[in-house]
């Protein structure tokens, strides 16, 4: 791998004690909405490198990651710590293939997300494919608790920017909340709660699908997308379903 590139921190958002944004002055970087890079830092001797996907859009500066500290992980508790001043490795090029280019065009674009895995639709919802290839775009992200639906005054935003075009819906899993649907998105999709909230149905010939985050979640919804007729999608064998695992 060629060198690292250095970054420095400018603002370290903190939205609760777990959930925080870096924004970094670094190097312009050639990238496709979605895609990640590696953030690193020297720990004892060692560089310790995770993937973090883009939160601004291409071409955009400041750099901006979203991240949660996972407890005991070896590098997200101390991103959380970084201050102002303080630099990041980044890793030279991105990478990555929940993007746009490797999507169909469809009706509608449904964009899926656990936690952090809204990082790569935030950069996606803020570039102009997203508004030209597809009539509607519904942002979906389920977190345990009401203060993780982070990122509130953007999407609100691109709400007002897109009006109709852009339907959102939140789930929250671990405690009531007004305006979010509760539970999980599988078991949404399965009883139809999911397009009921966002006035839209799903269905192989109008959705494309983007999965992004928690693993589990991928795989679930993947599987309640299937049972309603949609498949993965793959270059050789086109189909609905993209999906990136954060872990
Ligand atoms: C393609 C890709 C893109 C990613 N983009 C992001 C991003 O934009 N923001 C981000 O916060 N993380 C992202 N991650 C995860 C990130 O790379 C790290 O794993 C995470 O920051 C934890 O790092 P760690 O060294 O503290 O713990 P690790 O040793 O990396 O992880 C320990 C455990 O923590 C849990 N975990 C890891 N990441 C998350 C997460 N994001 N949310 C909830 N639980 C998690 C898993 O159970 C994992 O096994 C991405 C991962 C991949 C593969
Ligand atoms: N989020 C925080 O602010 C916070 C605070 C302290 C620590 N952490 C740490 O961060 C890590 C993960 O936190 P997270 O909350 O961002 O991610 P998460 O555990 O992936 O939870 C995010 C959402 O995904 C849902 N989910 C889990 N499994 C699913 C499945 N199979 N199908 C569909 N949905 C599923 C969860 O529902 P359920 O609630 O039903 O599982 C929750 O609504 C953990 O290590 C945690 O200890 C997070």
């Amino acid at each position: 791998m060629s060198a690292w590139l250095e970054g420095r921190v400018i603002e370290n958002r903190h939205w609760t004690p777990a959930l925080f944004s870096l924004r970094l002055a670094g190097p312009p970087f050639a990238f496709e909405a979605g895609q990640f890079v590696k953030l690193a830092l020297d720990l004892d001797g060692e560089r310790v490198a995770r993937p973090f996907s883009f939160v601004n859009a291409p071409g955009e500066l400041p750099l901006e990651f979203y991240g949660v500290v996972v407890p005991g992980g070896p590098l997200s508790p101390r991103l959380a710590c970084l201050q102002p001043g303080d630099s990041v490795w980044l890793s030279p090029k991105a990478s990555g293939f929940l993007v746009l280019s490797e999507v169909p065009p469809a009706e509608d674009l449904w964009l899926l997300a656990t936690g952090t895995g809204i990082a790569p639709f935030l950069s996606i919802l803020r570039t102009a494919t997203a508004w030209s290839r597809y009539a509607r775009v519904i942002l979906v992200h389920a977190v345990r608790r009401a203060n993780e639906l982070v990122y509130r005054d953007l999407i609100d935003a691109l709400a007002r920017r897109h009006g109709e075009r852009l339907r959102t819906v939140a789930f929250v899993s671990r405690e009531e909340a007004g305006g979010a649907l509760a539970g999980r998105i599988p078991a949404a999709i399965a009883d139809g709660r999911l397009e009921a909230a966002a006035g839209c149905l799903i269905a192989p010939e109008r959705s494309q699908l983007m999965l992004c985050g928690n693993p589990d979640m991928v795989k679930d919804t993947t599987a309640a997308l299937i049972a309603r007729g949609l498949r993965k999608h793959r270059r050789r064998t086109p189909g609905q379903i993209s999906v990136e695992n954060f872990w």
